[in-house]
């Protein structure tokens, strides 16, 4: 006699999607504890299926890839020109930093008497949305909004009234009455995104879909989110402030590392035309510790203010903060200075901040935090007209950053007169057309401080 087997239960990492037989303190993929939930399994209906041919790749008919143009050119931006019909789309975003403001002005913008597009919402009522829009003086006429949670029921809708976008607020309110656990779940989100990525494949509609971040800025759900979508886009930026960043992560479609950069109004989102220009806008002139870095986010130069402050600490309690900037990155220049320069850091507190909220992740903000540094650490100012750029080397040698001359050109156009970079980009630099700045190459941490600071070791701290 054959007997049934007993479904087995299956525990899922919330935050990695680890999956495991037995009940675990911690997951062994991603190290989390108390991560792991018990899932039901989903329930699919088995026997053969008649299975869709393979077709010859050259024979693929090739589609008309027109991309849907935002016209919000910060948003097209880090689309990569714009959205690819029937891709998936995910946002993320601390709560409250503006993701449904974003997604309302951008429906608006896509709408039109021919154009409807579908705003579908489980974390506010129709009401609220009016209210936003009402706020943010939202004028397109085809938008409709749809409060229903369950995805076999949005997918029915959207195949119905064909819109050309499809907006999802958010993924973690939304299910599928095929899986047993509540909204929210490891499961149902992995389901209700898969439905719903076979709408976008099968109807060609783009889906935009928003995704909570947890406290240490993962989307919430397993990591599997991210692999399933074409794109992700995060929302970053700090409450306090008005600016807000959208960075691409991921994008099937287009460059990573693109940014658009908004400032929060009570109107909405606004566009940032001349980033640069806004994060220097309140820089301290003539003050030690902060110096202008260009740096390149995607395809696009963004001249930051890196901060540095350096001070006593209490005996045997250096502390080291980095915002905006990598801490590890941080503790090895340091290291690399002492080593080199023989200056004195293991009794200084250290605190470096990129200004404006921003977050730089390339290896040429070395420069910057270096001369930041130092120049606290000395109490001498950088020249305000100064830029410096490149990355240092465990052995304190400078080395080249990629695309110079974008830099530079930036550099220029702000009014800044002297680029500090590793010297092998110099010449490079120098026979890239006009160029009205003094660049400066230096080679090793050693001349960087001899040429800034007047000789360190002549400096007692
Ligand atoms: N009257 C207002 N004036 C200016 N800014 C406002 C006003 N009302 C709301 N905001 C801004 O909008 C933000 C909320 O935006 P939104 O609701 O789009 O965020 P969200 O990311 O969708 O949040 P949640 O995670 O709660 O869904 C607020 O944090 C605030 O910065
Ligand atoms: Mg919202």
């Amino acid at each position: 006699m054959v007997t049934k087997k007993k479904e087995q239960p299956v525990f899922i990492c919330s935050q990695c999607g680890y999956e495991s037989r037995k009940w675990l303190g911690q997951c062994p993929d991603c190290s989390s504890w108390d991560s792991l939930q018990e899932q039901r399994p989903v329930r699919r209906s088995r026997g053969r299926r008649t299975l869709p041919a393979p077709e010859l790749l050259e024979r693929v008919q090739e589609k008309q890839a027109t991309r849907l143009v935002t016209s919000i050119k910060e948003v097209d931006r880090v689309l990569g020109g714009g959205i690819v019909p029937g891709s998936m789309i995910l946002i993320g975003g601390d709560p409250g930093i503006g993701k449904s403001t974003l997604i309302i002005q951008l429906l608006a913008k896509i709408s039109s008497d021919e154009n409807k597009v579908l705003y579908v919402t489980g974390e506010e009522s129709a009401q609220q949305i009016r209210m936003r829009s009402e706020r943010l003086r939202i004028k397109g006429r085809n938008i409709y909004v749809s409060t229903e949670n369950s995805v076999e029921s949005i997918v029915q809708l959207a195949d119905e009234m064909q819109p050309v976008l499809l907006a999802v607020d958010s993924i973690q309110t939304m299910y599928s009455e095929e899986v047993g656990s509540a909204p929210g779940s490891v499961t149902q989100v992995r389901e209700s995104t898969a439905k719903l990525l076979e709408l976008a494949k099968g109807s060609d509609i783009p889906v935009l879909l928003v995704g909570h971040v947890t406290k240490d800025g993962a989307i919430a759900g397993p990591r599997v989110l991210e692999h399933m979508v074409d794109t992700v886009l995060y929302f970053e930026g700090d409450r306090g402030q008005v600016f807000r960043v959208v960075r691409t992560v991921k994008n099937r479609f287009g460059s990573t590392n693109e940014i658009g950069v908004f400032e929060m109004k009570e109107s909405g989102l606004a566009e940032v035309d001349n980033p640069s220009a806004l994060f220097l806008a309140e820089r301290p002139v003539n003050v030690p510790g902060s110096v202008v870095m260009p740096s390149i986010e995607g395809t696009r130069p963004i001249l930051v203010e890196v901060q540095a402050l350096v001070s006593r600490s209490s005996p045997g309690n250096a502390r080291r903060t980095a915002i905006g900037a990598d801490p590890q990155r941080m503790a090895l220049l340091t290291a690399v200075l002492e080593k080199k320069l023989g200056v004195t850091l293991f009794d200084q507190d250290i605190f470096l901040n990129v200004a404006g909220g921003v977050r730089i992740d390339e290896p040429a903000l070395d420069l910057g935090m270096v001369v930041a540094m130092l120049s606290s650490l000395f109490e001498k100012e950088v020249d305000p007209g100064t830029v410096v750029c490149g990355e240092v080397g465990l052995a304190g040698e400078i080395r080249a950053a990629g695309q110079m001359e974008m830099r530079l050109r930036e550099a220029q156009r702000l009014g800044f007169h002297t680029f500090i970079m590793p010297k092998s980009s110099v010449r490079q630099v120098e026979g890239a057309g006009e160029v009205t700045m003094t660049c400066i190459g230096v080679s090793t941490v050693t001349e960087l401080a001899d040429h800034l600071f007047n000789a360190p070791e002549s400096v007692t701290v």
